[in-house]
């Protein structure tokens, strides 16, 4: 009401007084015509005045809202006080003073704004080389709006800018954000990224009125390329030891973990070293060793299998039914042999110059039908990669004597004087008895024979008659005579007295040889010389 200032209209000397009494009552506004204030920050307004003993102070808004703030009269001043400054407090303030009759006033607008906060940065997850990752750029609690602006860096290039031109339905806070899609690339590592926050009000004053955040860019690269180093082997004798190193690449450098595989899958952990040494390595330490390479982004992983091998040992044979037998019957040879890995079995046969002639890599060996000739030693041979381990067994085939001869040298019928060989072979069959008689009705003579040949020299008439070889072993007998005839020469007398011996029977191709010899070396020394050749040409 600005006419109240004229207090009495008409009267000119009363009018003086009061512009005389006005010019000595003065009045000022702290701030001066305009105040800016963040939401939530504490403002004080205060009017004061000289020349006036006690004046009274009221505030209003020009619209005539609530006051929103405390009012303090201290004699010549008074203060409005907002705790904490609100949206109520966006208007232009009044004081009016009143001394007496006089009355000034002035006013004061408050501007209000919200930029509290630096943006927030997030990324929607770790920065992984060309794995695209959202960034989100926040601005808290923002008034007005539809003020502000927000721009995304990466290093000096703007990857994304947004204004908020909205219209502003009420008076608020808002939190406004922008988001971009950053696929970050080898040369983003060690840049800086950057949000900036403008809120653009030139009209007023207050700072700041830009606020910016900056990341550097930490790239990630997830574990790859694990690689496992054995030393110095992945298979390995019982006892011995093996290092093993793993490593494996990224960023930042993975750590690495040793693990082994248990029989259900799962791991079992063994170390947080990148080295790992094991020691006197038994056969349950045979397995699956799994490394992995671990950091913020990923995990990779590779694996490597240790086998603890066991030489072959307790080679063991069986022979059913005995490893002495009969011609045409069957043996089966069973072979077994202990290691890690399983040992192979090779069956052979050793030969008569000491080699092996391999036979077969079944652990049963099978003779059907055996002949005398499979005699010998046959030998099994556990094998894998840490070592032989062998074992043989004799094997002996027995036959019964057979194709028995029973020759007379020169022949069945000679002169009496003459030199004869009695003669028993007894084909090949080995450790065989040879028995030579001679018969008679008083009682058989054994006769002593050399290698189954028996000499006579100068023949007697009374050496006529059967002679008998018998030839026998475990399995069998067999019998051949001959009848000698002595046909009479002259009266010789000789004697002989036949003595016993028992022979094993010998080679068939030696002892006719001896038989001839001797026989040769009879009809030589009765020519007074000997030649062997001599003999052999006269043989044909
Ligand atoms: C480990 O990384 C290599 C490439 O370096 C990859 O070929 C392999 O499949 C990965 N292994 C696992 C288990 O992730
Ligand atoms: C790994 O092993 C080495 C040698 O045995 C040792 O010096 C190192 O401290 C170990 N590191 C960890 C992380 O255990
Ligand atoms: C050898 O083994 C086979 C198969 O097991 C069997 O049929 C046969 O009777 C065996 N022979 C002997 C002599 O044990
Ligand atoms: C090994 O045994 C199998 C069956 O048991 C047989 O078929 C094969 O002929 C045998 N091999 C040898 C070399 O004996």
């Amino acid at each position: 009401m600005p006419g109240k200032m004229v207090v009495t209209f008409g009267a000119s000397n009363i009018l003086w007084m009061v512009f005389a009494v006005s010019q000595a009552f003065k009045m000022e506004i702290f701030p001066e015509h305009r105040v800016v204030a963040q939401i939530g920050d504490v403002i004080s307004l205060t009017c004061s005045t000289t020349g006036c003993e006690s004046p009274s102070f009221s505030w209003r808004t020009q619209i005539d809202s609530p006051l929103n703030g405390k009012v303090r009269n201290e004699g010549t001043k008074s203060t409005l006080t907002m705790d904490p400054v609100s949206f109520n407090n966006e208007h232009a303030y009044v004081c009016t003073a009143t001394c007496g009759s006089m009355k000034l006033e002035k006013g004061i607008q408050v501007e209000i704004y919200s930029f509290p906060k630096d943006p927030e940065m997030h990324l929607s997850g770790p920065l992984e080389l060309k794995k695209p990752v959202t960034v989100t750029c926040l601005v808290p609690d923002v008034y007005p709006f539809d003020r502000l602006e927000i721009n995304l860096l990466k290093g000096n290039d703007l990857l994304k800018s947004k204004e908020f031109l909205e219209p502003m339905d009420r008076k608020s806070l808002e939190t406004k954000s922008l988001e971009a899609t950053l696929i970050p690339d080898q040369e983003d590592i060690g840049k800086a990224l950057v949000c900036r926050a403008k809120l653009n009000i030139e009209e007023i004053d207050f700072e700041p009125k830009e606020r910016e955040t900056t990341k550097k860019l930490q790239v990630y690269i997830s574990p790859k390329n694990t690689v496992i180093f054995v030393n110095p082997y992945t298979r390995l004798q019982e006892g011995g030891s093996v290092t093993m190193t793993c490593s494996s690449e990224g960023l930042p450098a993975p750590q690495i973990f040793w693990s082994k595989k248990l029989d259900n899958g799962n791991l079992q952990l063994l170390s947080g070293n990148a080295t790992l040494t094991l020691i006197a390595m038994r056969i349950e330490d045979s397995g699956i060793y799994v490394c992995e390479g671990v950091n913020q982004v990923g995990k990779n992983g590779t694996e490597v299998e240790l086998i603890v091998e066991v030489a072959p040992r307790d080679t063991a044979i069986l022979v059913s039914p005995s490893s002495i037998l009969e011609e045409g019957s069957s043996v089966n040879m069973t072979c077994s042999s202990n290691g890690l890995p399983a040992p192979k079995i090779l069956w052979s046969r050793q030969l008569n110059n000491g080699h092996l002639q391999p036979l077969s890599e079944n652990s049963t060996l099978t003779l059907t039908s055996t002949k005398m000739e499979d005699s010998g030693i046959y030998v099994c041979e556990g094998i894998n990669q840490a070592g032989i381990s062998r074992k043989e067994v004799e094997l002996i085939i027995q036959v019964a004597p057979k194709d028995i001869q029973l020759i007379a040298f020169p022949s069945e019928s000679v002169k009496e004087g003459d030199t004869v060989i009695i003669s028993c072979t007894c084909g090949n069959v080995p450790k065989t008895w040879i028995i030579l008689k001679k018969k008679a009705e008083t009682g058989d003579t054994v006769l002593k024979s050399r290698d189954g040949a028996y000499t006579i020299h100068k023949v007697q008439l009374e050496d006529a008659g059967v002679y008998e070889c018998e030839s026998k072993n475990e399995v069998g007998l067999q019998l051949r005579s001959l009848t000698l005839d002595v046909k009479g020469r002259e009266n010789n007398k000789d004697y002989f007295s036949p003595e016993l011996l028992v022979l094993y029977c010998a080679s068939s191709l030696i002892i006719p040889a001896i038989g001839m010899i001797i026989y040769f070396a009879r009809r030589a020394n009765m020519k007074g010389s000997y030649s062997l050749v001599e003999a052999q040409k006269s043989k044909v």
